[in-house]
């Protein structure tokens, strides 16, 4: 499989394959409005008034389906930890990546590979990526956890330990939101069982930044999804028929309300329809934690939010099914 990483390296000239080239359509060059950055809410999680934080994670889940956390007690320290051992990976000779690799006819997305699913243009993303489970222990495959640099799974159990902390504060806000006990919600996402998939999104530098995309629109599938960015800017919401840079705000979290949220929300909660932008000079990398079920968990609107006023605006089936259906653009 040829890397971007490696198509990148080789395109020195400001010439890149016509692969990779977007329609004017979609040209971020074209399409993005300049000279702005969206201002998406920002959410203080050490307000002593937690009334006012479940409130302003239930005005940002239904109005944007995107926020930022502040103050969300995970030590700076172990976010660039994280993003320096991934960084690291990424860096390593091709050879030494290929080892992770995905395993080819697998139906797994587990491993080090080049692109999720087929494009409907045939044009594909300026981005090469590994995904492994951090959780549940009974669903991890060390086999994809890189050895190196030797401190990789010190270091990702550790921000999985603080991370698991702000989901559950996430699920609860979110619950009560709507008028659900507090662990409603999560239960029926299946609790503990739920799933912690973590992606490494590495965006090589591009001569052509204007011309492609890193990852192409989408809503994410997950529940949730918890994402810290490196510093180069490229994460893009739409919002009001436009694309919009997100603006940064260092050391937050930024979070996407997902596919599966939205469903078993009944459609209160919205899921952000974004994509990602490349840079010219430098290597954009992004650390997205997708809040999952597990394959054959049945996911629906919750049965506590719908009544004869309040049909299911969605279908109840099998996440693995949802999943299908998603990645092979076969209408729900
Ligand atoms: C994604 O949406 O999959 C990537 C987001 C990002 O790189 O910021
Ligand atoms: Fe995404």
């Amino acid at each position: 499989v040829l890397r971007v990483q490696t198509v990148a390296s080789e395109s020195k000239d400001a010439v890149i394959p016509a692969i990779f080239v977007r329609p004017e359509t979609e040209q971020p060059g074209i399409t993005t409005v300049q000279g702005v950055n969206l201002e998406v809410p920002i959410i203080d999680f050490s307000n002593p008034d937690e009334g006012k934080v479940v409130q302003q994670i239930v005005e940002a889940s239904r109005e944007w389906g995107m926020f930022q956390i502040v103050n969300h007690e995970i030590p700076n320290e172990v976010i660039s930890k994280l993003q320096n051992v991934g960084k690291v990976f990424f860096e390593l000779p091709q050879e030494e990546k290929e080892v992770y690799a995905k395993v080819d006819g697998s139906d797994s997305i587990q491993g080090y590979g080049t692109k999720l699913s087929k494009e409907v243009n045939g044009k594909k993303g300026w981005v090469d990526h590994l995904f492994h489970i951090i959780w549940p222990p009974s669903s991890i495959n060390y086999r994809f956890w890189p050895k190196n640099p030797p401190s990789y799974r010190e270091v990702n159990e550790e921000y999985r330990k603080y991370l698991r902390v702000v989901i559950e504060k996430l699920f609860k806000s979110m619950s009560i939101g709507l008028g659900l006990e507090e662990m409603e919600l999560k239960e029926a996402a299946s609790g503990d069982d739920m799933i912690l998939l973590l992606k490494i999104n590495y965006y090589p530098p591009c001569p052509c930044p204007d011309l492609v995309l890193g990852v192409p629109p989408h809503t994410d599938m997950s529940y949730l999804t918890i994402l810290v960015p490196n510093e180069v800017q490229g994460l893009q919401a739409f919002r009001d028929g436009r694309w919009y840079d997100v603006k940064y705000i260092p050391n937050a979290l930024i979070i996407h309300i997902g596919d599966q949220m939205e469903i078993l929300s009944n459609g209160k909660y919205k899921a952000v329809y974004h994509r990602t932008t490349v840079n010219k000079e430098e290597a954009r990398m992004s650390w997205p934690v997708f809040i999952e079920p597990q394959a054959e968990h049945e996911v629906g609107p919750h049965p506590k939010l719908v009544d004869q006023h309040n049909p299911p605006k969605y279908k109840t089936k099998k996440y693995k099914d949802y999943a299908y259906c998603k990645l092979n653009k076969i209408p729900q």
